[in-house]
């Protein structure tokens, strides 16, 4: 059993098999994945978390953005290899199948749902927000009961009875119109994000028409967000009052860190363009060059919106789901900020498509390795595209979306996506151990990491001694049960960090996986014990499945090679 579970793809069986299935088009090139990566990472994040991120932390959110883009381009390095080796559809799934073995493909799989499906629910929670409001700016009212998820309404209810009228916010506000107004089944008040509902269905029905008709759409939209960035960066930078950039760090390191999975969320996504590798002209070469350029173009972007919104507007301004818009209404060019709204629906609509089309691409693969049903694997023979995938992947986002609250759904995506990113970036370690990184066109730059992760673990100590000499103190009064419930995650990163160490010095790790693992693996401890839980029973429900089907039909288990 042990030898199934942790058999391995070799490289040789998936070129063969890719050889052996259906095709889908092969028609993008470099500019086009630049494209549909920043189509992806530039959407509902800083749209709109930027928002709440920035009046938690303050200007210094604009280096939180940066220090998570070196978490992200170190592992974007480690994808772009895998990329250029394995170049099939599926992305970290693939890639985790050669290095790790099936069970570990699986998981990995498994987790992947929360970043594109899961991640999907998020934006498209949000685009109905944008889009409700954008309506309200022509005069077009929707019905609050059809705008949103039903318990934002049932809180309101709730919070009116329990702490009256005046302890209500603008949103209790509106949720109580909702639950007021609501027709009512049986008592029960019938209340749903419909947008939410119907443009998900719309951005289904465009990614089984196909890629092509995708790809149109998508260049256009992200021209328009672009557009409409730097007409922020470059509009907004003659209203900065630098005043506003002090103090810049008003919370301290507790509260920009407090904002990780906000601005985590803002960078997810530039790992999707490397699932669409059977539908590029030249994946070896392309896909590399296309995660860096785009990663390096956002965080140009982010860094640059960061500053500007500090600087136009004080940070204890901007608690607001619509950032970008309010500083232009905050400073009184109302016409801009109609723009702006505007722009926000199409740059959202953008984000929205790339997971739609991602995720189908990955139940595909999977399917092709028998871990899932067959039908997963149907390619329509019109559109070329996967198309019972596609569907499923519709209802899975549209759905909940419609029904739930988005918070929930946030740290989900965020600790899931983390967890892939490390193993990622432990992938390449094993490539290079076992030698498959020399069929790798593209490699991570090899810096010899035999002594420095020790050096760098002795440096961090003495750093922490130097500057935070009471924090060993602290520790000393803490009782073990708190320190379980609190501390767990540090304590599980430090382990980390010392069983690198060895290991860097027993193989001569590559330096730039290791500080992947290291950094994706600390911000992944800030997101909390719960989500943390909440991902394991994630996990542990994917095992189920997994022992129930996967195992008995894997075509890797049940074949001779
Ligand atoms: N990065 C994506 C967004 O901001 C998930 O919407």
């Amino acid at each position: 059993m042990r030898n199934k579970l942790f058999k391995r793809k070799s490289l040789e069986l998936i070129i063969k098999e890719k050889g052996q299935s259906e095709s889908l088009n092969k028609v993008l090139g470099v500019r086009d994945l630049v494209s549909l990566g920043i189509a992806a990472i530039v959407g509902a994040g800083i749209f709109s978390t930027i928002g709440l991120a920035s009046f938690e932390g303050g200007p210094a959110i604009s280096l939180l953005f940066v220090f998570v883009a070196f978490a992200c381009v170190f592992t974007a390095l480690s994808y772009a290899q895998f990329a250029s080796t394995i170049p099939v559809s599926g992305s970290a799934y693939t890639y985790a199948y050669v290095a790790f073995g099936e069970l570990f493909a699986w998981i990995i799989g498994w987790a992947l749902v929360l970043e594109y499906a899961v991640s999907n629910i998020v934006v498209s929670i949000s685009w109905s927000q944008y889009f409700v409001t954008m309506l309200e700016g022509f005069g077009i009212h929707i019905p609050a009961w059809l705008s949103m998820a039903p318990q934002y309404a049932l809180e309101a209810h709730q919070k009116l009875i329990t702490a009256g009228p005046e302890a209500l916010t603008v949103a209790d506000k509106l949720g109580l119109k909702a639950y007021e107004s609501a027709p009512r089944i049986a008592d029960i008040p019938i209340i749903f994000d419909l947008p939410s509902g119907i443009i998900i269905t719309l951005i289904t029905w465009l990614v089984y028409r196909g890629i092509k008709e995708s790809r149109r759409a998508s260049n256009i939209m992200v021209m328009v967000k672009i557009g409409v960035i730097l007409a922020i960066i470059i509009g907004g930078a003659f209203f900065v009052n630098p005043e506003n950039w002090v103090p810049f760090a008003p919370n301290g390191l507790h509260g920009v860190l407090g904002s990780v999975a906000a601005v985590f969320f803002a960078f997810i996504g530039f790992d999707s363009i490397s699932t669409t590798a059977e539908e590029c002209k030249n994946p070896q070469r392309d896909l590399p060059k296309a995660m860096i350029i785009t990663l390096l173009i956002c965080t140009v972007l982010y860094v640059g919106i960061t500053l500007v919104l500090t600087g136009m507007v004080n940070y204890t301004e901007l608690n607001v789901k619509d950032p970008l818009a309010f500083v232009f209404k905050y400073i009184g060019v109302d016409y801009l900020a109609g723009i702006i709204s505007v722009t926000s629906v199409i740059a959202i609509t953008s984000a929205l498509l790339v997971y739609q089309l991602a995720q189908p691409r990955i139940w595909m693969t999977m399917s092709r390795d028998g871990l899932l049903w067959k039908k997963f694997a149907t390619i329509h023979p019109k559109y070329k595209t996967p198309s019972f995938a596609t569907i499923v992947t519709g209802f899975v986002v549209a759905l909940p979306s419609m029904f739930f609250k988005m918070d929930f759904f946030v740290d989900l995506t965020s600790v899931g996506t983390f967890f892939a990113f490390i193993l990622v970036c432990a992938g390449v370690l094993y490539m290079d151990y076992s030698g498959l990184s020399k069929q790798s066109k593209f490699r991570v730059p090899y810096v010899n990491a035999k002594y420095l992760i020790g050096i760098g673990f002795i440096a961090a100590w003495l750093l922490i001694w130097k500057f935070n000499p009471g924090v060993f103190q602290e520790w000393k009064q803490l009782d073990y049960l708190y320190i379980l419930e609190h501390k767990s995650l540090i304590i599980i990163f430090w382990l980390v960090w010392i069983i690198m160490s060895v290991m860097a010095y027993k193989f001569n790790f590559s330096l730039l996986p290791v500080i992947g693992i290291l950094i994706n693996l600390y911000l992944m401890t800030e997101l909390g014990t719960s989500n943390w839980i909440i991902f394991l029973i994630w996990l542990a429900i994917g095992l189920v499945v997994y022992f129930f089907y996967g195992y008995k039909h894997s075509k890797l288990n049940n074949s001779t090679e």
